[in-house]
């Protein structure tokens, strides 16, 4: 399928192929401001890309010139549900000439549509800029945290759970691979926001060029095990620094997950444990992340908030079906959706803990909202009632957004910890 924009434009939206995808690289590049030719990270990107494949590239061309690009990677992802095929949105880009001409909302367009007819409920990205993707049905769907914590003296809780059989053991993260893929296989099998990670991906995460450190050393991989195996660990760099009153190192945390308490415990009395260091920053880490609870004085570790996941409900119908819920719910929904018109209009959902029955409607409508607010709303940390309050949805049954609310939410905070 070809998309041909508004009449008189000069472009049109199609599928690619490898051959073509340099050409790809070259708008990505630029639009990203990437600092590298396309051509010196093509020994970075082609495996992967390799392992991806190209079916799923989006282009805009201009005559025989890629000008616009918008790529779709195929997760399994936990949802509230459980793990789902979810699109996650990536490699978006136009080229610097040819600006807000319509080429984004073409390709949007273009891509939901396919993603629909391919089955996947759910397209989830990071953004680059908050401005640009709620008007494509997009919800501001989970917050993380980075944060540091000042190193000498800082103290876990005398009662933090502390188990003599657990050995820790630091080596290069390829030494200890199957070691990291068990736990975090397990970890993202239940964490709401991670996905499941192939070999191409491990070999992403793990990758350790020099350009990727910005100034620290190698990657690290400390893992915590027991006797049944690997329970936990963090991947790391370190930064050597000197002042006149002495070593001011520091531990830069890219990494870190455990699937036992006292797991957690040991790989931050590693971290905080390090020679020479006065900081241990955190660049990913879930809102309610044992951290906080763990450290004798919590404010030690004051987060810095940003957005990770957008998530659009490509087929709303659908992804409420198979969601839980904390509570029954049951309310009649008028969605509109701008760009995935197959979810407009009014649903009848009846939701209990296992799932909900969501039919098709003329019943009048509880609560009026957009594609992007329930987007937003279904990880269940966002909520409907925040918008509510900024007057971005109309309650017509008073007390219904309140009712959907307690019923989408749930105690865990999603979190991603990956910028995809
Ligand atoms: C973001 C980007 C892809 C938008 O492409 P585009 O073809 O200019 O977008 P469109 O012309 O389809 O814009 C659609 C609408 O979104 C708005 N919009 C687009 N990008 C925006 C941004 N960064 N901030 C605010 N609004 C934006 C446009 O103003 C337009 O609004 P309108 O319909 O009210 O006029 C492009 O500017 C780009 O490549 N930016 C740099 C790379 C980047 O940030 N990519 C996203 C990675 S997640």
């Amino acid at each position: 399928m070809t998309i041909t924009p508004d009449p008189g434009a000069d472009w049109v939206v199609r599928g690619t192929d490898r051959d073509e995808y340099t050409e790809v690289m070259r708008v990505v590049n630029e639009a990203l401001l990437i600092p590298e030719r396309p051509e010196e990270r093509e020994h970075l990107v082609r495996p992967f890309m390799d392992a991806e494949g190209y079916d799923r590239v989006l282009v805009a061309v201009d005559g025989d010139e890629v000008v616009g690009t918008v790529n779709g990677f195929a997760f399994e992802m936990t949802m509230p549900g459980g793990p789902r095929a979810v699109t996650g949105v990536t490699g978006v880009g136009v080229w610097p000439t040819h600006r807000r001409r319509g080429i984004l909302s073409a390709m949007m367009r273009r891509q939901l549509a396919d993603v629909h007819a391919r089955g996947d409920r759910y397209a989830a990205l990071w953004a680059s800029e908050g401005a640009i993707y709620g008007r494509f049905g997009y919800g501001r769907a989970a917050t993380e945290m980075e944060t540091f914590v000042r190193a000498p003296h800082t103290a876990l809780r005398p009662d933090a759970p502390r188990d003599p059989d657990l050995r820790v053991r630091l080596a290069d993260p390829g030494q200890v691979r199957p070691d990291l893929e068990r736990v975090h296989r397990e970890v993202a099998a239940v964490q709401v926001g991670q996905f499941q990670r192939a070999a191409h991906w491990w070999d992403r995460v793990l990758r350790d060029v020099p350009g990727a450190r910005e100034g620290r050393g190698p990657l690290r991989a400390v893992v915590v095990g027991g006797p049944r195996g690997p329970l936990g660990y963090a991947l790391y760099r370190t930064r050597g620094e000197r002042e006149q009153d002495g070593a001011h190192g520091e531990v830069h945390v890219k990494e870190i997950t455990a699937t036992t308490p006292a797991a957690w415990t040991a790989l931050y009395e590693h971290l905080f444990g390090r020679d020479l260091v006065g900081k241990v920053s955190f660049e990913f880490l879930a809102l309610d992340d044992p951290l906080r609870h763990l450290l004798l004085d919590p404010d030690r570790a004051a987060p810095t908030l940003y957005t990770s996941l957008w998530l659009r409900l490509v087929d709303v119908p659908g992804a409420l079906a198979e969601r839980s819920y904390s509570v029954p719910f049951e309310a009649v929904l008028e969605v509109t959706d701008g760009y995935a018109p197959w979810n407009a209009g009014r649903w009848h959902v009846k939701a209990d803990t296992g799932g909900a029955r969501v039919e098709a409607t003329d019943a009048d409508p509880d609560l009026s909202l957009d594609a992007a607010h329930l987007g937003a709303a279904y990880l269940g940390q966002t909520t409907l009632d925040g918008h509510l309050r900024a007057g971005l949805l109309t309650e017509h049954t008073p007390g219904a957004v309140e009712r959907l609310d307690r019923a989408l939410h749930r105690a865990r905070a999603p979190f991603c910890g990956l910028i995809f």
